[in-house]
């Protein structure tokens, strides 16, 4: 898949203050020397990213905390030892050596251990932090596989590692630990049932008009084509009338996610439906139950970023 001699040529991009796009088990990310603020400034560039939108910093393994942050609390290390390497990320207050670019110039710092193996080997290669983002242009749908990496960025990323497609195809789970309570700032892939589990209480709710975590924008994680979200029996007939007006229409439908867990088709599906040209995509909303707590938040965002591109 990856050979060692492509994770050494990383290693050395990301030395010399290059950008080396990875896949981790969510999406892939958009990656450079945390500890290096031109580089770090480069990401910024490549995304169209505005500077208060804080980055994720991945490192190897757990340990490697309390490089980063501070005061840390014994509820990190709990989520830490049962979910890393893994998708979620620990916002915990920073070390005082983490540069403000990175976070923001918040006093926290997101911190994420991946399980991916390509990301793995390149962390553990490379020993530092690496500051990425998800690998797609601000306020897009992100990326699941190395070909939507190099049609979002082309040239601007000095390497691509090509991982194949991502497994979990949706962002980490956020968890704060830097205020009085643990909070849940985005949904993802590990529940806040599995939280508040290992955790042995109940998590906050975001705080719904934080700016802190961009992914909470109502508007992320949009599509170009305009998206709609509703009940089968309605999608059915909405999609008839439409297509009866000469409307070219693409549907995603539950049944196409069903063998698979919800996670693991959705980004991938959302991106393919908005290259395929239609005038409107229709989505069959999710069910209601925890499962799919982080799919029923995306697409709510992707719709509400499409609603004025609806007549
Ligand atoms: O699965 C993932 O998390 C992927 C892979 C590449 O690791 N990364 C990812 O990064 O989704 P990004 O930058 O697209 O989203 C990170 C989110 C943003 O919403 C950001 O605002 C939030 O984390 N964040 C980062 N640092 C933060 C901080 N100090 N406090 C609160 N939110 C923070
Ligand atoms: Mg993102």
């Amino acid at each position: 898949m990856v050979s060692d001699r492509e994770i050494d040529n990383a290693v050395a991009i990301l030395r010399a203050g290059g950008l080396v796009a990875f896949p981790t088990e969510t999406v892939y990310g958009l990656g450079a020397d945390a500890s290096n603020p031109e580089a770090v400034k480069r990401v910024f560039a490549a995304k169209g990213r505005p500077h208060d939108h804080p980055l994720i910093v991945h490192v190897a393994d757990a340990v490697q905390l309390a490089n980063w942050a501070r005061e840390i609390p014994p509820a990190a290390w709990t989520l830490a030892r049962k979910f890393w390497p893994g998708p979620l990320t620990l916002i915990l207050k920073r070390s005082p050596r983490v540069n403000d670019l990175v976070t923001g110039g918040q006093d926290t710092v997101a911190l994420r251990v991946p399980s991916h193996p390509v990301a793995q080997a390149l962390l553990r290669r490379f020993g530092g932090g690496v500051a990425a983002p998800s690998a797609n242009r601000f306020g897009r749908v992100s990326a699941t596989t190395a070909e939507h990496v190099r049609r979002e960025f082309g040239g601007a990323v000095d390497c691509v590692l090509d991982g194949g497609a991502t497994d979990v195809g949706i962002e980490s789970t956020i968890v704060d630990l830097s205020g009085a309570a643990p909070a849940l700032l985005r949904p993802g892939w590990i529940t806040v049932e599995q939280l508040q589990d290992a955790l042995g209480m109940p998590l906050a709710s975001p705080d719904t008009q934080s700016p802190r975590a961009p992914g909470t924008l109502a508007k992320h994680y949009a599509p170009q084509t305009p998206l709609m979200v509703m009940e089968a029996d309605l999608l059915l007939e909405l999609a008839a009338s439409l297509a009866r007006q000469g409307k070219r229409i693409a549907v995603l439908a539950r049944s196409a996610l069903q063998p698979l867990s919800p996670g693991l088709t959705w980004v991938a599906s959302l991106r393919q439906l908005d290259e395929a040209g239609c005038d409107t995509i229709l989505v069959e909303a999710p069910p209601q139950d925890a499962a799919w707590a982080a799919i029923r938040d995306r697409l709510t965002r992707a719709a509400a970023g499409t609603q004025e591109n609806l007549a």
